[in-house]
């Protein structure tokens, strides 16, 4: 599928193995999901730009790469998205955090918001907007879009696991925005739950269940 990066990484797919079992304990399953994160951002982080700077070495001086142009900010969807934050800000400790509070009705499937609050500066940012889920793509085609609202122009989405109905919708809805996964699983259940999935990773999470 175009738009949607997997990253097939060894480690991560093992990773992504242990927190998949159904009998993963949630403490375990919420430090996978830190390490994983953390790998999960060296891929979607890969082709920020580099300037060089002289730099003087205990030897002599050199022009090295550092970061430049558009700094970061990582948009967690709540309450799942949190799950992914901690292991990115251990690799880019300087980005800025927004929350997008969506949860699906469990009824319609459809996205209800109850919270937003995200920098001021979006349009001068690169957007990385993270949720482990993407399901039916509701609440991230809705997340993305009130975010494009408040003037973010250079997007990502990162997820742990993508369902093909989803990244169809979420593709159709934002053809603009690349997604990145640590997996594309077969399909969706009646209760838009991705088959084989993982299971609810908010209730995975946090051991609401
Ligand atoms: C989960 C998940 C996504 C959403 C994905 O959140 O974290 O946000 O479902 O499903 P979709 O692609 O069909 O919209 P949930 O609504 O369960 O809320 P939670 O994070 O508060 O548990
Ligand atoms: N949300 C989840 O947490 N899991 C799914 O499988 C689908 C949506």
């Amino acid at each position: 599928m175009q738009n949607v990066t997997i990253v097939d990484h060894p480690l991560v797919q093992h990773k992504l193995t242990l927190m998949r079992r159904h009998d993963t304990a949630t403490s375990k399953f919420r430090q996978l999901l830190r390490e994983i994160s953390l790998l999960l951002a060296y891929e979607v982080t890969r082709d920020l730009p580099v300037e060089l700077e002289t730099v003087r070495t205990p030897m002599e001086e050199m022009q090295a790469p550092v970061l430049m142009g558009k700094k970061l900010v990582f948009i967690s969807i709540l309450r799942a998205g949190n799950g992914l934050l901690d292991g990115m800000l251990d690799l880019v400790p300087s980005a800025r955090v927004g929350h997008v509070g969506l949860y699906r009705d469990p009824e319609t499937l459809q996205a209800m918001e109850y919270y937003f609050k995200v920098p001021e500066d979006l349009p001068d940012r690169r957007v990385i907007v993270v949720d482990p889920m993407l399901a039916t793509a509701n609440s991230a085609v809705a997340a993305v879009q009130r975010i494009k609202s408040a003037g973010a122009v250079n997007l990502k989405f990162l997820c742990l696991l993508a369902a093909p109905e989803g990244v169809k919708a979420f593709s159709t809805a934002h053809p603009d925005v690349p997604i990145y996964t640590a997996a594309l699983d077969r399909c969706l259940d009646d209760h838009g739950y991705i088959l084989p999935g993982l299971g609810d990773a908010g209730d995975r999470i946090y051991g609401t269940k």
